[in-house]
Order: C-alpha cells, then structure tokens, then sequence
C-alpha cells in the first residue's frame, strides 16, 4: 500500500491506491478462471453378446423384448422428478438414424444427438451437439440443466468410447447376452480402469439371469470408472 504524508499527493496517494487494490483482486481472481466445469456424470447403457459385439449392420443383433423393456425403465427413470426434470439420453448419429421413425425421439427422455454432420435444426431430437465439449457446455447452460436429471449415454460404439475415456464416465450399466452373434461393431474392453460394483446397490436393476424371448439369457452387470490417483 502506498501513503503518502504531503496533503498535495492525497488524490495521488488514493490512485495508487485504487489501482493496487485492482491488481491484487485480478490477480485473487485468476485461478477462478481455472477452477474445473461443475461436474456431470454421463451414466452409459449396453448390451453386449459373448464375443463383446453390441451391433450388426447398423441394428442391434437380437431381439429381447424384455432387455428392451429394462432399457427404457432405467433411461427413462422417473418421467418427471420432483423439480419437473426429466433423464437426457445421449446418441450417435449412426445409432439415431437406425431408431426406427415411429420410435423417435425415445418417449419422455430428452433426446440429444451427437454428430459433426446433423444439421442443427433437424426434425427429431431436442439438440444436435457437434463434440462432447458442446455436449457439456449445452449440460451446464439454460435452460438445459434446469430441464435435465439424469444423463445416459446410449451409444453407439464411437460414443461410448468417447465417454468411457473422458472424465464424465459416470455408471456403466452392462447387459451380458449369453449367447454368440455376428456383429461388426464391438465395445472396447472395460479394463482395470473400470470396477465391476456388487449389483445389489443398483434396486433398478434386474438381479441374477433374466429369461427372454427364444430362451435368451442376459445379465446386468454395474461398473465404474476408477478415480485417477
Ligand atoms: N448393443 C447396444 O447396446 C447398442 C447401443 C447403441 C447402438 N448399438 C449399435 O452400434 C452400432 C452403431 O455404432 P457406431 O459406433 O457405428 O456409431 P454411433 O456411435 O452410433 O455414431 C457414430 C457417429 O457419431 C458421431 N460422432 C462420434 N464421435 C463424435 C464426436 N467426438 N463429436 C461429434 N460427433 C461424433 C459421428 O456422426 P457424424 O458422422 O454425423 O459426424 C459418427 O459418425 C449399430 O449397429 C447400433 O445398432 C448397439
């Protein structure tokens, strides 16, 4: 701080004052600046068969109508929360395009699709986000954040890698089909970056072996990413 005893410097002294004082609040100011984006966890949802393959030709490889069922159970979650909110679902262009027409936009879900080449006003989904920065940013602004609840991520392939790498990994909800199928589109391994979670702490998820059509087998299995040391 500066002082100044001449009564002709007082206006001088108040100046130099002021402008110390702004500097110091700039300076205290800055790692604000670099403080992390409020948190969002991006929960995933998938089924995969034997061999790890989760599509083929552009479709799901099986039909299990009661897989399904657990799907939009758990996406959709309550219709509307408390505060009126409702679970935003995250797609792939490829996965969007091959919902068919009468099933889209996924019922009660906001639906967000991610893609580089979407025209953002297209007719269907809520929002079209060209990256998972805009994704986030979108997540954090108005009115979004005030309209979402929860956030899943429904792949495709190239989305949940895209997630499961980044930070906002949250919960990845893991339907295991007991049997083989060709597929042409595989998720990549959960590995020791990923903890398999004791299903009993999920009440929303069936417990044990599930029985569907055609005497298909499947079960969920929870798992989460492990915090960085
Ligand atoms: N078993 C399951 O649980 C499950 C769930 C969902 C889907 N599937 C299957 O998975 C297959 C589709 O998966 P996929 O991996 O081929 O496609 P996808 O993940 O559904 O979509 C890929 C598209 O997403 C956009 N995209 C990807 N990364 C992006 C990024 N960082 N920023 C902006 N946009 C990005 C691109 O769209 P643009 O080309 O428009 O830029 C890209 O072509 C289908 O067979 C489907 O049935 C299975």
């Amino acid at each position: 701080m500066y002082t100044v005893h001449n009564p002709i410097s007082v206006w001088y002294c108040v100046a130099l004052n002021l402008l110390y004082f702004c500097a110091s609040s700039t300076y205290i100011d800055l790692p604000i600046e670099g403080m992390p984006a409020k948190e969002i966890k991006i929960h995933s949802v998938v089924a995969c068969c034997n061999n790890g393959g989760i599509g083929f030709k552009g479709r799901l490889p099986w039909r299990l109508p009661k897989e399904m069922k657990y799907f939009k159970r758990i996406t959709t979650g309550e219709v509307e929360d408390v505060k009126g909110r409702r679970n935003a679902v995250i797609i792939g262009r490829k996965t969007w395009e091959s919902i068919p027409k009468s099933f889209k936009p996924l019922k009660d879900r906001i639906n967000i699709v991610i893609s580089r080449t979407l025209n953002k006003d297209c007719e269907g989904p809520d929002a079209v986000v060209n990256s998972l920065d805009e994704l986030v940013d979108l997540l954090h602004s108005t009115p979004w954040c005030d309209k979402i609840n929860q956030v899943y991520n429904i792949g495709g392939n190239e989305i949940y890698k895209l997630i499961h790498n980044s930070q906002y990994c949250g919960k990845i909800y893991l339907t295991r089909v007991l049997a083989d199928f060709q597929c042409d589109t595989f998720l990549e391994n959960l590995n020791d970056s990923f903890t398999k979670l004791p299903t009993e702490g999920f009440p929303e998820v069936p417990q044990g072996i599930q029985m569907d059509k055609n005497d298909l087998q499947w079960k969920v299995e929870v798992y989460e990413k492990n915090l960085l040391e």
